[in-house]
């Protein structure tokens, strides 16, 4: 990041979602030491709170929300707590997203709900809490975390792709239709990123070890954190994070039937490690 961006994220309100591990984490640590006024939202209070007091031990400016982002009301209310505070509300990263493995044979309603309401329902808070402030203001950024599995196909993790896609598809508009309100949207597709989301993630009919033992080595959340606040800063419309990630993004673009035949080999690979006895019974 080069001083001069660093100059502009100084004394800004930024509000970050799932801001207690991984990339949200890093996200926060990277605004704070640009001098930003961070308040790091989790539904894990406790975890948010010890990581803004390590943040204030630094010197740096943070506090911490505790915040499910599936609670359309209380994330209105902590974004107002924000703007009453500070006067506004500068940069919002919806960040927040769990995922659940598995094909569309082992999921229930439980798994698809899950995952669709923090992954597309919290992003969706985030833009019913924020933008209209922003829009009023004629400022702002708006940053939306998706995947790359929200612009490629993705095979064993059906919902997570489903609300991923979504989040693509709403971002993308709501960078069309912002622009000319004077508000920035950003579109963050990460690949692999080494989190603590491969531990605690569910994985339904796969023997997790295996599962995740194809997946190539992925990149830190620093170094995610450092790339995406590059791109922010530059408005740009997307920042697909990791070599492989940009790979896959580029065939889809180049050919869709290419990557639909990437993903049946890689379907191949990943049902030989199928539970026994895997799937759901209606
Ligand atoms: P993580 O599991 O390390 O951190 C996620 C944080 O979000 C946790 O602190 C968790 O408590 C919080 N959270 C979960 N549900 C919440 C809710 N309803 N309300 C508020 N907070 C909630 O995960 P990671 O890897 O840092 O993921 C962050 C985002 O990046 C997610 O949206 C994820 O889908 C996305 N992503 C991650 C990739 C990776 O390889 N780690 C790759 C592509 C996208």
């Amino acid at each position: 990041m080069t001083k001069d961006l660093t100059q502009r994220l100084r004394d800004a309100p930024a509000l970050v979602t799932g801001a207690a591990s991984g990339i949200g984490l890093a996200l926060a640590t990277r605004l704070a030491e640009a001098g930003a006024r961070v308040v790091l939202a989790d539904r894990d209070g406790e975890g948010a709170e010890r990581r803004a007091e390590a943040l204030r031990r630094r010197g740096l400016s943070a506090v911490a929300r505790r915040l499910d982002v599936c609670d359309r009301e209380d994330f209105a209310r902590a974004v107002r707590e924000i703007e009453e505070r500070e006067g506004s509300l500068e940069y919002l990263f919806n960040n927040a997203g769990i995922g659940v493995g598995g094909e569309a044979r082992d999921f229930g309603p439980v798994e698809w709900d899950s995952v669709v309401d923090v992954n597309l329902g919290g992003v969706i808070h985030g833009v019913l809490a924020a933008y209209p402030g922003m829009v009023a203001r004629g400022r702002g950024h708006l940053v939306n975390v998706a995947s790359v599995a929200g612009l490629v196909p993705f095979p064993g993790e059906i919902s997570y792709t489903a609300s991923k896609w979504a989040v693509v598809g709403l971002t993308q508009t709501l960078r069309i239709e912002a622009a000319a309100l004077g508000v920035n949207v950003t579109l963050v597709c990460p690949g692999k990123v080494e989190t603590p989301i491969y531990e605690t993630s569910r994985i339904l009919g796969f023997d997790r070890d295996a599962v995740l033992a194809l997946w190539p080595k992925g990149v830190t959340p620093e170094r995610c954190a450092e790339e995406v606040l590059d791109a922010v800063l530059a408005n740009r419309a997307i920042v697909v994070v990791t070599g492989t990630a940009k790979l896959l993004w580029w065939l889809e673009r180049l050919s869709p039937g290419l990557v639909e035949a990437v993903g049946k080999l890689y379907l191949r690979r990943l049902r030989a490690h199928r539970l026994p006895g895997a799937g759901r019974r209606a």
